[in-house]
């Protein structure tokens, strides 16, 4: 296979694409011929850009789940898989921030298990949902949005749980070898969202074309880490 593949006719699944870097990379996916299946928490939440990618002449459908609940997570997958058999692109974009805490000493349990399960389980159980069938078809892409936050302590019930995923894909990745499924990392950077806050120094829209990087290369590339930042103004 060579690299810069082409994404016409994949079927991809986006979580957290109602809004920031979910919503730009939905967008992205669309222009490239993708199929893509929006998901928030609520279907009213992915109406505006169900519309827009619609008019764009993509196929575009939405789904709702709530993250932090295993059994949501799990059906999630199921009606995905009953409504459109299945997929070829995965990104797990959706997780929350925790509270900012000065006080560095403070660990907040409720927090760390909140973060948790949005931010690692329930993309990681995604992923091991999806895997197999990926394996089975020969192709996959996934792509866990992590971030490169560090040294601070002030947002480590965050800061751990990408970290937790990291983890998994560096040691999932040689186990994809020779199966044409690859699973990487990006960095989006510091961007002005819900999340990333006002002062962050980048707009959303900077994220691509970083985000797209990893699916676009061949099956070679599994368990990497891409820093969205690195590949603004490049054709990819
Ligand atoms: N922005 C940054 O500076 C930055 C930096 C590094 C990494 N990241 C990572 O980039 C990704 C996207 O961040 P963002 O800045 O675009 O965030 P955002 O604007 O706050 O959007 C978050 C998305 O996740 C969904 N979501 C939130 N909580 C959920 C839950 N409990 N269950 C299901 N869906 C949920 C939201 O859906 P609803 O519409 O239903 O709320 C929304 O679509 C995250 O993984 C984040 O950690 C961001």
């Amino acid at each position: 296979m060579t690299s810069k593949q082409s994404l016409k006719g994949k079927t991809a699944l986006i979580t957290g694409a109602s809004r920031g870097i979910g919503q730009q990379i939905a967008l992205e996916l669309g222009r490239r011929g993708c199929r893509v299946i929006l998901h928030s928490r609520t279907l009213s939440h992915t109406e505006n850009l169900l519309s827009e990618l619609q008019q764009m002449g993509t196929q575009a459908y939405q789904i709702d789940a709530e993250l932090s609940d295993t059994v949501a997570v799990q059906s999630l997958y199921q009606r995905i898989i009953d409504i459109w058999g299945h997929i070829d692109i995965l990104y797990n974009n959706a997780a929350i921030m925790t509270p900012y805490h000065s006080d560095i000493f403070i660990t907040n349990a409720e927090e760390y298990l909140l973060s948790f399960k949005v931010n690692t389980i329930a993309p990681i159980t995604l992923c091991n949902l999806f895997l197999p069938d990926m394996i089975k078809r020969n192709y996959g892409r996934i792509v866990n949005i992590t971030s490169g936050i560090k040294d601070q302590p002030q947002l480590m019930a965050y800061a751990a749980s990408k970290a937790a995923l990291d983890k998994y894909v560096y040691d999932m990745a040689p186990h994809l070898k020779g199966t044409g499924v690859t699973m990487n990392l990006v960095d989006p950077g510091w961007l002005r969202t819900d999340l990333g806050g006002p002062n962050a120094p980048n707009a959303v829209e900077s994220v691509i074309p970083g985000a797209i990087v990893p699916i676009v290369q061949s099956d070679d590339t599994c368990g990497k880490w891409f820093s969205a930042q690195e590949y603004i103004g490049q054709v990819v």
